[in-house]
C-alpha cells in the first residue's frame, strides 16, 4: 500500500486532506488543545506584537507531520487579525515565484511556508533579505548593463514549517526569532481533540471509544480526526449511528490498525529488522530499499512514532528494534544484539 492511502499516515503533503479537515480546525488559540509550551509562548509574543502594533517576528515550527503546524499558523493569523497566505517549499520553484507572493502581502500578513527545508537555494537567498530587511533585491538586465534594484516590502511574518529542523541551512534558521518544537500528543489530549471534533461532526461517542481512538492515533491529531471519520462511517452504515466501543474496535480491526496504532507497513518495518537483520542494527537505506519506500518517508512518517512508542531505536550503527517490538509482534526473542527498554 502506498503511504498516502494509509489511514494513519500523517503524510508530508496532505494538502487535500488538510482542506477537507478545515472545519475541524480550531480558529482561536483558546480552542487549540495541547502543545502547551508552544502556545503559551506564542500567546505572549502575539499580544506583545499587537500591543506595539508591529508585525510578529518570524516563527519556525518543526516536528513530525500532522501535529497541527498549519492549524496553528492559521490561528496566529486569526489572532493577529491579518490575512494568511499558505504555500510550500516545493511549490516555490523560482525566485520570481517568491517575489510575486511577497509583493502581494499587506502590512502584518502571515506567510506560511510548509516544508520550508525543501526551498531551493536561489529562492532561499531571496528570502534572507525579505525576512531581515523586508526588501527584495532584484537584478535587472544581463552582463555589464545589469543592475540591482531594491524593492521595499510590507512588514510581514513568515511562519516556516518543517519536519526536520536539521535540514534547514544555518542562515535561514538564524533569521527566525521564534523557534517552536512540536511534540506528539498525549492520549488525554487526543481524546479531547476527538471529543471536540465529534461535537462539530454532530456524532455521539462514548468515553471508552474516545480513549480507544486516542490510543491508536500515534500521538497525531490528523490521524485521530481521520479515525473518528472512519469510525463514524462504520457506525452509520453498520451500527446505530452513535459510536460505542464495539463499532470502534470493529472499524480499527477492519482497517488493520493494531492496539498501538500501527499499520501494515509499520509492522513490516519491524518484522524486516527482526527477521532479516536479527533485530539490527541495520542502515536506513537498506530498510528503505527492502520496504520499497523512500528513505525520507520512513524517517519522517514512520519512524517518529515507532521511536516514541519504544519499538525502534536510532543508533550510531543503524536502526535496532527493542524487546517490546518482538513482544508486540508476538515473535519469540532468542538472542542477538537488540536492546531492552
Ligand atoms: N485539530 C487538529 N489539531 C488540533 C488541536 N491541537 N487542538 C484542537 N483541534 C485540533
Amino acid at each position: 500500500m502506498n503511504y498516502e492511502d494509509r489511514i494513519t499516515a500523517a503524510d508530508l503533503s496532505g494538502h487535500e486532506e488538510e482542506l477537507a479537515e478545515v472545519s475541524l480546525r480550531p480558529k482561536r488559540l483558546s480552542d487549540y488543545i495541547g502543545q502547551k509550551k508552544v502556545t503559551e509562548n506564542l500567546k505572549v509574543f502575539i499580544e506583545a506584537a499587537k500591543y506595539r502594533k508591529e508585525s510578529l517576528d518570524h516563527v519556525l515550527f518543526y516536528g513530525p507531520p500532522g501535529l497541527g503546524k498549519t492549524t496553528l499558523a492559521g490561528i496566529i493569523a486569526e489572532e493577529l487579525n491579518v490575512e494568511l497566505r499558505i504555500t510550500s517549499g516545493p511549490a516555490i520553484e523560482r525566485a520570481g515565484d517568491l517575489a510575486a507572493i511577497l509583493t502581494n502581502l499587506n502590512e502584518g500578513d502571515v506567510l506560511f511556508i510548509d516544508e520550508i527545508h525543501r526551498l531551493n537555494r536561489s529562492v532561499e537567498e531571496v528570502l534572507y533579505s525579505a525576512m531581515e530587511d523586508y526588501a527584495l533585491d532584484i537584478i535587472i538586465g544581463k552582463g555589464p548593463s545589469a543592475r540591482s534594484i531594491r524593492l521595499d516590502l510590507s512588514k510581514f511574518t513568515l511562519i516556516g514549517a518543517t519536519t526536520r529542523a536539521g535540514s534547514l541551512s544555518a542562515p535561514l534558521r538564524d533569521r527566525f526569532g521564534v523557534i517552536c518544537k512540536f511534540e506528539m500528543y498525549e492520549t488525554d489530549e487526543l481524546s479531547e481533540i476527538i471529543r471536540r471534533s465529534a461535537g462539530i461532526l454532530n456524532v455521539e461517542v462514548d468515553e471508552a471509544s474516545l480513549l480507544e481512538m486516542a490510543r491508536r492515533s500515534r500521538g497525531t491529531p490528523r490521524v485521530a480526526n481521520r479515525l473518528l471519520k472512519r469510525v463514524r462511517d462504520f457506525s452509520q452504515v453498520k451500527g446505530s449511528g452513535t459510536i460505542d466501543i464495539d463499532i470502534t474496535q470493529r472499524t480499527l480491526d477492519s482497517l488493520g490498525i493494531d492496539r498501538l496504532g500501527l499499520e501494515h507497513l509499520d509492522r513490516e518495518i519491524l518484522r524486516l529488522i527482526i527477521e532479516r537483520f536479527k533485530g539490527g542494527p541495520v542502515g536506513i537505506d537498506t530498510i528503505a530499499a527492502a520496504i520499497g519506500e523512500e528513505r525520507v518517508t520512513i524517517e519522517d512518517v514512520y519512524e517518529p512514532y515507532l521511536i516514541q512508542a519504544g519499538l525502534l531505536h536510532r543508533t550510531q550503527k543503524g536502526r535496532m528494534v527493542s524487546e517490546a517490538a518482538y513482544h508486540h509482534l508476538g515473535i519469540a526473542h532468542t538472542q542477538g544484539e537488540q536492546i531492552s527498554l
